[in-house]
């Protein structure tokens, strides 16, 4: 089976501008969240969407879900976790109790801030899980990037080997449960992503194209710019 794993458990700390979770903000009329669940649903091939949510805005996730027109029978929400690799643990957790542990079964983990991902990527990394086990949407780096301390640039990097790291992550359910098991408490602590679960087995992750819209609503000037972008879709 093929399953998406949308992240949703999140607080939003840097969008000081909303009193809510940045997740569940309109942006042209719908609640973020909503527009990145339609994303996955609207992929035939995904069977099932998990989203990971903080026990105290499930609630608030149903009254939304009841507000759209999705059909909710691929939809399952759970508890999110304490960071957001503990949330796609949680969604794992999830699909393994309902389904059981089958060799072929692929999750597509993605931000619930990231509504605008394409169909293509979505397609690109199910196709990529389903032949390596472990893969990442990536954007070749436009800008000149340099190392520093903050106060004076220490060196500048070879742009041309780098790319900015974007979701879906995609993985064979059971290797992601066995390599997360392998690690330390103090080796999880240090992930950021869920691709560098497999890093940190020494596993390869293939790379996926990603694409600038694809881009991950953090801070408020976020906010406006994904105003801005369903703006245009909609006028498409
Ligand atoms: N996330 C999650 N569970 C957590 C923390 C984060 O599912 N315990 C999710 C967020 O909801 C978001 C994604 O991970 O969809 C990317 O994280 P980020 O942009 O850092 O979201 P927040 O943690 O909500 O933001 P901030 O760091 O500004 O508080």
């Amino acid at each position: 089976m093929v399953f998406a794993g949308i992240v949703a458990g999140g607080c939003g700390s840097r969008m000081t501008c909303s009193e809510i979770p940045k997740q569940f903000i309109e942006i042209g009329g719908e609640a973020i969240i909503i527009r990145t669940l339609k994303s996955f649903l609207a992929v035939g091939e995904i069977d099932m969407v998990y989203i990971g949510i903080k026990a105290d805005w499930h609630d608030y996730m149903d009254k939304l879900l009841a507000r759209s027109d999705i059909e909710t029978s691929r939809v399952c929400i759970v508890d999110g976790g304490s960071d957001r690799n503990g949330t796609v643990m949680n969604i794992v957790g999830a699909i393994t109790e309902r389904f059981g542990e089958n060799d072929d079964d692929i999750i597509l983990t993605h931000d619930a801030v990231r509504p605008f991902v394409s169909d293509k990527i979505i397609r690109d990394n199910i196709s990529a899980a389903a032949k390596f086990s472990a893969c990442g949407t990536y954007l070749h780096a436009v800008d000149t990037i340099v190392r520093s301390d903050g106060g004076i640039v220490e060196s500048v990097l070879d742009r041309s080997c780098l790319f900015q790291a974007q979701t879906p992550q995609s993985f064979g359910v059971k290797a992601l449960r066995k390599c997360y098991s392998g690690l330390s408490d103090e080796k999880k602590a240090l992930l950021t992503d869920t691709c560098s679960i497999f890093t940190a087995c020494g596993k390869d992750i293939h790379i996926v194209e990603g694409d600038v819209l694809n881009f991950k609503i953090t801070t408020n000037n976020d906010l406006i710019l994904a105003n801005a972008v369903a703006g245009v879709l909609s006028d498409k």
